[in-house]
């Protein structure tokens, strides 16, 4: 009988996932999400999980890409795990550099791995973008697998395969498009995140709640991140990751569509490069955190965004990042940065992302004037 309702769930999950996404449970309490770009498996059993997905690759060879912090909780959590060569970065932002690539590049070639191999890249967004970027052009491309062991690769930067390392000071200069096979998230490994990454994990989903409906940002409204439960947890991630899929899946490019996913980035990125200039680096979801006040702000000046609403995420904003704390002077630099934004289109105007008061998607691409911006930032100061 069991298995008969199997086979019954099976085939809605199928017609289902021909239009978007497919949701499935499986034995290993793990939650299965997928569309045509890639799936997703959300897991209290790392281990097995991997095991089942290096099952269907076949890879003649697996290497690991780890950093300094997550390397030691691969060797715990993936003990069994056989690897036929492992590379170490330090840990954060400062590993996504073309050096650091190169030094990736060579340990693959050293291992001497082939187009069979898979590289499995173990722990948060600077792993997937690092090593999604070394897996993409290591021999025209090889095949990798997303181990996301932070809140913020887990709802976001594992999936939808935008990989890229900084270049000339600049975010993600140089990368590609380019999916995984297979993104687990590993909810033990989370367990061991500290604080701040819990909180940068936060930032895109409270990005997401503004165009989501549902347990996201119910959540968003009315707890706080930092004393979520384990069931509460699984469904923020799944529901978020559900959510990117869907929108990877309509614009697997990134050339139009799926830059709704881009939501409070333009300014994120300018603070990000502006406190990276003055030593400061702060990680990228607590930027974005801080960022969409102001975007809110922004939006209901040009796009009629409810005011309730901004003084509502001002509120939920301010509760979890804090205020922005900047000087007239430190405003030009951060606005500099914007100018220099990879999303404008080199007409001396700077864009954005925007949420729309009569749209549930945002507007993407919408040229903001400078001046604007500093309102904005004011208004969140
Ligand atoms: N490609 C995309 O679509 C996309 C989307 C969003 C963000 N990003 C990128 O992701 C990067 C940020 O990723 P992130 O926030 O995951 O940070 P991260 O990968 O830099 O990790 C942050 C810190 O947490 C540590 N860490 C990771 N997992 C841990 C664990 N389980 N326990 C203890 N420590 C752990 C790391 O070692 C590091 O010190 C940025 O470079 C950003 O640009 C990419």
């Amino acid at each position: 009988m069991k298995s008969l309702l199997r086979k019954i769930l099976a085939f809605f999950c199928r017609e289902i996932g021909k239009k978007g996404v497919i949701l499935l449970f499986d034995r290993n309490k793990s939650v299965m999400l997928g569309n045509k770009s890639h799936e997703v498996l959300v897991s209290r059993d790392t281990p097995s999980a991997l095991s089942g997905v290096l099952s269907k690759l076949s890879a003649d060879k697996l290497f690991l890409l780890a950093d300094e912090h997550t390397m030691p909780l691969a060797h715990t959590l993936l003990r069994d795990v056989r690897f036929d060569g492992e590379h170490c970065v330090p840990a954060g932002e400062s590993c996504k550099s073309v050096e650091s690539l190169l030094g990736c590049l060579s340990s693959m070639e050293s291992g001497g791995l082939t187009r069979s191999s898979v590289l499995l890249n173990f722990g948060g967004g600077s792993m997937s973008d690092l090593g999604g970027f070394a897996g993409a052009v290591f021999k025209r491309g090889l095949r990798v697998v997303n181990v996301a062991t932070t809140l913020l690769a887990a709802v976001d930067a594992s999936i939808g395969g935008k990989t890229g390392v900084n270049y000339m000071g600049l975010k993600n200069e140089l990368g590609v498009v380019r999916m995984p096979a297979s993104v687990i998230v590993s909810v033990e490994a989370l367990s061991e995140l500290p604080n701040e990454q819990w909180l940068s994990g936060y930032g895109e989903v409270v990005k997401y709640s503004l165009m989501m409906s549902g347990a996201v940002p119910q959540f968003v409204r009315s707890n706080d991140v930092l004393s979520i439960d384990s069931a509460e947890l699984e469904t923020i991630i799944t529901e978020c990751a559900n959510f990117k899929l869907r929108v990877v899946a309509r614009d697997p490019h990134d050339t139009g569509y799926r830059h709704i996913l881009n939501l409070g980035h333009t300014v994120a990125h300018g603070i990000e490069a502006y406190e990276h200039e003055r030593g400061n680096d702060i990680p990228h979801g607590i930027a974005v955190g801080r960022s969409l006040p102001v975007v809110a702000y922004i939006s209901y000046v040009m796009k009629g965004y409810s005011r309730k609403k901004v003084a509502r995420l001002r509120h939920i904003c301010c509760e979890a990042f804090g205020l922005l704390d900047y000087s007239c002077k430190d405003v030009d630099k951060i606005i500099e940065y914007m100018y220099r934004d990879k999303k404008n289109i080199g007409d001396g105007h700077i864009r954005m992302v925007l949420l729309d008061g009569s749209a549930n998607v945002p507007d993407v691409n919408c040229e903001v004037p400078e001046s604007l911006i500093r309102e904005a930032i004011d208004f969140y100061c």
